[in-house]
């Protein structure tokens, strides 16, 4: 049986962090779905299809990775999936209490699906989507921080939306 992993998130957009973990992935387990969530809370920058099709030119074509969508509870998307964990980047202290109360709602629901928390390289330790979008709004340079192709596309879309009439 191969080992399946599920690797959820917004991933608005992909990061090399985010990069960094899928690697690390692909040398502990046998196939990696990179599930993109559909339901997040926060009002996303890039829809589903972009956020997708980003993630597809950065990560290219490998049959052990699949790269889909998923709403409802991650848990049962995992176990419809065959998964036998989800894989979550830590970066540092301040990421551990969400991720850990995340993790122990995630076993309480099913107690057979694993987080297992992958650590970041550390050159990506302060590296969030988060503050990579307020770093291109604000016209700061972000080729460091993600793949050139979510480099030119979030440049691309920050210049639309300073080009909109307020
Ligand atoms: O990259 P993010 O935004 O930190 O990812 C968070 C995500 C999508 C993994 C999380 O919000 C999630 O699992 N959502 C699915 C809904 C769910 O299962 N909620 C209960 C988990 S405690």
């Amino acid at each position: 049986m191969p080992r399946t992993a599920i690797y959820p998130g917004s991933f608005d957009p992909l990061t090399n962090g985010h990069l960094d973990i899928i690697h690390r992935s692909m040398g502990l387990f046998d196939r990696l779905v990179i599930a993109v969530a559909s339901n997040v809370r926060k009002h996303p920058l890039f829809d589903m299809s972009e956020r997708i099709a980003l993630i597809r030119e950065v990560v290219g074509h490998d049959a052990r990775i699949e790269i889909d969508t998923f709403d409802g509870l991650l848990v049962e998307y995992a176990q419809r999936k065959g998964a036998i964990a989800v894989v979550r980047g830590l970066r540092a202290v301040a990421d551990f209490e969400y991720e850990f109360e995340m993790a122990t709602m995630n076993r309480r629901l099913a107690p057979t699906v694993e987080t297992v928390f992958l650590m970041t390289h550390e050159s990506y330790f302060y590296v969030s989507s988060h503050l990579v979008k307020e770093v291109a709004m604000l016209g700061g340079a972000i080729d460091a921080f993600v793949p050139p192709a979510v480099a030119r596309r979030l440049n691309a879309r920050m210049g639309e939306l300073r080009a909109k009439p307020a």
